[in-house]
């Protein structure tokens, strides 16, 4: 083997190298976007991805809040905060934003730890929301009922206060 061909099987070698990488990205870039691991913005395809991820048994609790912590206005007096992966990684990593995928799901106590309602931040696909980053916001009461759901005013006006760190008032994204 002469050494140019030794030269050029090191480029092929180096050059599938980076072609299996550029497929994993892409994997990983459908599953956040267009795929099907992610739903559609409407109340009903959301709470069926909850369910079918099974979130109270599958997602991480918030970084540093256990189940049932003490909760301020409006939310009520107790909550349990879960993250998807794509949602926690980002905390985890500061990554200053939350990807498109990423949901947040806070589920709202009562003070007899009776649950009240659940309320979820879904981090949609770049143009669904402009001018609020793009959130996804859903209230769902304990009996199934959609109190609220979409780029809801009253949600996305008080979360703004907090636009600096992606609406997201429990935890810092950033340094
Ligand atoms: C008046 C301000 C205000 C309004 C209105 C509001 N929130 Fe919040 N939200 C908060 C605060 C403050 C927290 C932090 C948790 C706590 O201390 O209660 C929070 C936390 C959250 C979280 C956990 C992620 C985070 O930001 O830390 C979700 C999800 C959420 N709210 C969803 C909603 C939805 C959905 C609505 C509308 C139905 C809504 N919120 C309306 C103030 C508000």
């Amino acid at each position: 083997m002469s050494f140019r061909t030794i030269g050029r099987l090191a480029v092929v070698g180096v050059l599938s190298a980076g072609l299996a990488c550029a497929g994993a990205e892409q994997e990983a870039g459908e599953e956040a976007g267009a795929g099907v691991a992610v739903p559609d913005t409407t109340a009903a395809a959301l709470w069926a991805h909850l369910e079918g991820a099974g979130y109270a048994a599958n997602w991480t609790l918030w970084p540093d809040k256990g189940q049932l912590y003490q909760g301020t206005e409006p939310h009520g007096m107790l909550l349990t905060t879960y993250l998807n992966e794509l949602a926690l990684d980002a905390l985890t990593n500061k990554a200053g934003t939350m990807p498109a995928g990423a949901i947040v799901v806070k589920e709202n106590y009562m003070p007899d730890s009776a649950l009240a309602a659940v309320t979820v931040m879904y981090k949609a696909a770049v143009g669904y929301n402009p001018e609020h980053n793009d959130w996804f916001f859903l209230k769902r009461l304990a009996d199934g009922t959609v109190e609220a759901s979409g780029r809801v005013a009253g949600c996305q006006g008080c979360h703004a206060g907090v636009a600096a760190n992606d609406y997201l008032f429990t935890g810092s994204l950033s340094q």
